[in-house]
């Protein structure tokens, strides 16, 4: 069997793809990762379409000459329903997986027929959540609510914010959403991941909250061991079988790569080094995405 040692990158416009990033790797610990906040263009939530697509696009190309992907994780929903489409078209030889809220599920289950999505501006605007919803749950009307403080908190504050902090962010989205007789909530926006374990314990047992998470870690691996022959080699793009648990010194040819630097000039922020640490990753800046 041919091992594929390239690694897979994970993007995101800042520290959202982390807990999906995180996920994947305490499961598949032989995986080399590149992680791409792309704080340059911070938020995704607030730009067009076809203006993220040019900047994904972009990113992409300036990444594959040093790094040579084997699968591109897309760890953010505002850029997945955005542009994955057309970067499927642009880079055809590249397998792609994106985050997508969780809708169906969150609407399959509902009883009221009051479902949540919890979003950038951009994510629920967009007509691809109002297709899942048509689709999968006619009964149930879909509110689609931009939070893009929620994003604000957890990319710039969320690090050094303490317990009782976190739980008062949360409570007053779900007073707003029981109040309204919702019972299910999708964290559509890879940042509120950092916020899962609080959601679920404050909406408990009235509101049912649905993520992505586990999903997109199974979606990565099933494209590592399929065997297709039109991936290198055949034989799926496995680097290390069954590889759980890498040691820390394998993790830290990991890297944690920042867009954007300071005004100082190329060096990441501080609070990188926080994202880096808790990843285990190398952390460096990357091009000059202004
Ligand atoms: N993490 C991104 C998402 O999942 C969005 C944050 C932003 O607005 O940049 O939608």
């Amino acid at each position: 069997m041919i091992m594929d040692g390239r690694p897979i990158l994970f993007l995101d416009s800042g520290v959202g793809g982390i807990p999906y990033c995180r996920h994947f790797h305490q499961h598949n610990g032989g995986e080399g990762i590149i992680y791409l906040a792309d704080r340059a263009n911070f938020p995704y939530g607030k730009r067009s379409r076809e203006d993220l697509i040019h900047i994904l696009r972009s990113l992409i190309e300036k990444l594959i000459p040093p790094f040579d992907p084997k699968i591109i994780v897309v760890a953010c929903n505002t850029a997945t329903v955005s542009t994955i489409s057309a970067l499927r078209s642009f880079f055809p030889d590249l397998p792609f997986v994106g985050t997508v809220p969780a809708v169906k599920p969150a609407v399959t289950e509902s009883k009221t027929g009051r479902v949540v999505v919890l979003g950038t501006a951009r994510t629920i605007e967009d007509p691809y959540i109002a297709e899942l919803a048509a689709q999968y749950g006619p009964h149930c009307t879909l509110h689609g609510i931009a939070a893009p403080e929620l994003v604000e908190f957890i990319e710039y504050r969320y690090a050094g914010a303490d317990e009782g902090e976190k739980r008062k962010v949360v409570l007053s989205y779900l007073e707003k959403f029981r109040a309204a007789g919702v019972d299910a909530v999708v964290l559509g926006c890879t940042h509120f991941l950092f916020l899962l374990d609080e959601f679920r314990r404050e909406a408990a047992p009235d509101i049912n909250i649905y993520d992505s998470v586990e999903g997109i870690t199974r979606r990565i691996e099933s494209l590592l061991d399929k065997d297709d022959s039109r991936l290198r080699g055949g034989n799926g793009l496995r680097h290390a079988a069954g590889s759980a648990g890498a040691s820390p010194s394998a993790d830290r040819a990991n890297r944690f790569l920042v867009t954007g630097g300071t005004p100082t000039g190329g060096t990441p922020e501080p609070s990188w080094k926080f994202w880096a640490d808790y990843l285990g990753f190398s952390l460096s800046s990357f091009g000059d995405q202004t």
